[in-house]
């Protein structure tokens, strides 16, 4: 079976720092994968690089059976590929709503503009409607974006990121700031994507969660692989504690 994703001796430089050195596996269609690691291990860099945000100075990103290396974010969006960030960022003096609509125009095309014309389709503002009730946000649909707290805000981000209908949804914390209600939520509707088909790749510091949901866990540490596999085995590996548990240093950020 083809993989959802492919990634081959990725690597990237900023100046003196080897933020990826050279990262190389394959995820299947469907799996849910965690990618962990202590802060500065290079995996906000790798979700970037992805994504098409970063060009990667070598290396390889394959999607399906397309090589999509060279090729721009909306491209990849178009492909079925999406991404949340780390810091949370809606178009702020936006409606709720809007942002979900806004974020479906780039189903179509890459440019902001031609997507601001969906805004007037009831249609794509009924489906904006549906997806924000998907990610426990039904009823703040006209509140304005910037009024939302940070709970909200972070499942605005995936509402947005759930709007161009990815086959493959990368999620670079999504759960950083929440309180345990709000995080055990925001994983549940995470799980019900990757129920529906969505394969996942969460990046996150929340380890209970990522335990209890990942098939898989790919560990980074300085922008190198040091595990990749089955969850227990990998977190039960010394290469690992030590790098990433034993650290006590790896915090999540808003
Ligand atoms: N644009 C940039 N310019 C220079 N250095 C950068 C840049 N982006 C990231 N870095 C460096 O690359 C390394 C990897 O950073 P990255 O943000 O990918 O880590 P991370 O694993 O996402 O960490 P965290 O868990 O804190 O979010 C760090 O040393 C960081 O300082
Ligand atoms: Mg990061």
């Amino acid at each position: 079976m083809t993989a959802a994703l492919r990634l081959d001796d990725v690597a990237i430089r900023f100046g003196g720092v080897q933020a990826v050195g050279g990262v190389s596996f394959a995820v299947e269609q469907g799996d849910f994968v965690g990618l962990i690691g202590p802060n500065g291990a290079g995996k906000t860099t790798l979700i970037r690089i992805i994504a098409g945000l970063l060009r990667p100075d070598r290396g390889r990103v394959t999607l399906g059976d397309v090589d999509v290396t060279r090729e721009g974010t909306a491209a990849r969006v178009r492909r079925g590929l999406s991404l949340t960030h780390q810091i949370v960022r809606p178009f702020r003096e936006m409606t709720v709503l809007d942002n979900v609509v806004l974020g479906a125009g780039h189903r179509h095309t890459s440019s902001p503009f031609r997507a601001l014309a969906h805004l007037s389709r009831s249609d794509e503002a009924e489906r904006a409607a549906a997806i924000l009730a998907r990610v426990g946000l039904g009823g703040t649909e006209t509140k304005l974006a910037a009024s939302l707290p940070l709970g909200q805000m972070k499942r605005l981000e995936v509402a947005r990121a759930l709007a161009v209908d990815p086959k493959v949804i990368l999620l670079d914390e999504p759960l950083a700031g929440l309180n345990h209600t709000e995080a055990a939520a925001q994983v549940e509707t995470i799980v019900e994507l990757q129920r529906g088909g969505v394969t996942v790749i969460l990046v996150e510091h929340n380890l209970e969660q990522v335990m209890r949901v990942c098939r898989r866990l790919v560990v980074l540490n300085n922008g190198l692989l040091i595990g990749d596999g089955d969850p227990h085995a990998v977190m039960a590996d010394p290469v690992v504690h030590d790098a990433y548990v034993g650290s006590g240093g790896a915090h999540a950020d808003a």
